[in-house]
């Protein structure tokens, strides 16, 4: 098989990498990538995401079996619609069920209307109103943006003043354009995140095991949100009943709704939960592999991944096993992200200890890589145990020269409690 994927970070280089291994598979190619991937065989592209028509044009030049989108974004701008409306294979959702992530209101109205588990919550495209309804139920309260933004869209806040204050920025200044003129306000859930992941076809899913993120900046979930800072699998603080539970009670009725919905979902869903009291309940969907999360579930997966595509493509059930070993994964950043942050920095070398999936990464004109973007990279490794991972990641990352840089020295951490 010869394999297209969409995107450029890690997320990407973690599932190009996985295609590659298998034996079926004699080429990727990623559009538009990042240089550090050319390290694992996989090929660059030069088109944007955003050129479905060049992208469709490099799919039939080059005979593409099929295509696997990783970002949200083109499957917004209905590169699935697109794709097969020029008869090419292409494994994600369509525009419609991309919904799911790409407003929260389909998100909540789905959930309601198939009894499935979240805060509750209203929604506001009136300031006042937003205001008065933040007043009468008072904090913590959480204020989200209804559209995209680039997960900065959300205010966890914990008094009252806060969420007024986040209301004026997206309502009033309208700090996120579009996507705060209509506001999500809702219940604050309190209890442990985790991601829960599967492949669905229709109402067919096939969960992943589940790993947690951290998208506070620094140790201990303290400073500004973040598109993740690290992440590890298993999860062994989250019982294998809150799994399960989430499993019957969340992915299997939002796949059983997108159907009845006449939005029917094929690729991969992303829940996104808190361990409440109560049993898990939803935070966010998304349509798409997360990132870091897919940094350390791929991993774990034994069974091939191309194959896996290649049959959810067919109709048919796929195999999915998945090994007890532990993968932790540590983002490295450049300092000041998620705010301002310097460009162009050293790429630190790293010994055999981890794997490296680079994501902000660019060639010099001397063919040196150079830092482009916040998240540079991650590092991951897998061992028996999430402390001998831990281990020897934090291992890597102490000998290599970070100057420039800074990582969370507590990715796991919670595992250990
Ligand atoms: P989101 O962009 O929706 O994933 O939200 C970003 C972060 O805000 C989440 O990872 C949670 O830590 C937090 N969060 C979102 N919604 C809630 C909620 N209803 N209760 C508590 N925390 C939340
Ligand atoms: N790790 C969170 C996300 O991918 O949205």
């Amino acid at each position: 098989m010869k394999l297209l994927i969409i995107g450029s970070g890690g997320r990407e280089h973690a599932i190009a990498k996985k295609l590659l291994a298998s034996t079926k598979v004699r080429a990727v190619f990623c559009a538009k990538g990042n240089v550090g991937m050319k390290k694992d065989g996989i090929q660059l592209v030069d088109i944007s995401e955003e050129d479905h028509g060049a992208l469709i044009s490099f799919a039939q030049q080059n005979k593409i079996d099929w295509t696997f989108v990783g970002p949200e974004i083109p499957l917004l701008n209905g590169i699935v619609d697109d794709f097969q409306a020029a008869g090419l294979k292409i494994f994600g959702p369509n525009k419609a069920a991309a919904c799911i992530e790409g407003s929260k209101e389909f998100a909540k109205k789905l959930m309601e209307d198939n009894d499935i588990p979240t805060a509750d919550y209203e929604v506001f495209t009136d300031y006042q109103a937003a205001c008065a309804y933040v007043k009468e139920k008072g904090a913590p309260i959480v204020i989200k943006a209804d559209g995209l933004a680039a997960g900065k869209g959300v205010t966890v806040a914990l008094t009252l003043a806060e969420a007024l204050q986040a209301l004026t920025e997206m309502m009033a200044n309208h700090r996120f354009g579009k996507s705060g003129d209509k506001v999500v306000v809702e219940e604050f859930l309190s209890g442990e995140e985790f991601s829960l992941l599967a492949f669905v076809n229709r109402e067919k899913v096939y969960p992943m095991v589940v790993a947690q993120d951290h998208k506070r900046a620094y140790d201990e979930d303290l400073g500004p949100n973040t598109g993740g800072m690290g992440a590890y699998s298993p999860v062994p603080q989250i019982s294998t009943e809150m799994v399960e539970s989430a499993v019957e009670k969340i992915l299997k009725p939002a796949a059983a709704g997108m159907v009845k919905n006449q939005t029917p979902f094929t690729g991969i869903l992303y829940a996104g939960l808190i361990a409440t009291a109560n049993g898990p309940k939803v935070i966010e969907f998304n349509a798409r592999f997360g990132d870091p999360e897919t940094q350390v579930v791929l991993p774990r997966l034994t069974s091939d991944l191309a194959q896996i595509i290649a049959d959810l493509l067919n109709d048919q059930d796929p195999e999915l096993i998945w090994s007890d070993q532990a993968a932790v994964g540590v983002v490295l950043a450049a300092e000041g992200y998620p705010g301002d942050y310097q460009k162009g920095l050293a790429v630190p070398k790293f010994g055999d200890q981890a794997t490296i999936l680079y994501a902000g990464v660019v060639d010099d004109d001397q063919g040196v890589m150079r830092s482009s973007g916040g998240r540079v990279l991650l590092a991951a490794a897998e061992a028996a145990t999430i402390a001998e991972a831990q281990k020897q990641v934090y291992q890597a990352l102490t000998q290599a020269d970070t100057t420039g840089y800074f990582y969370r020295k507590d990715i796991g951490a919670k595992a250990q409690k």
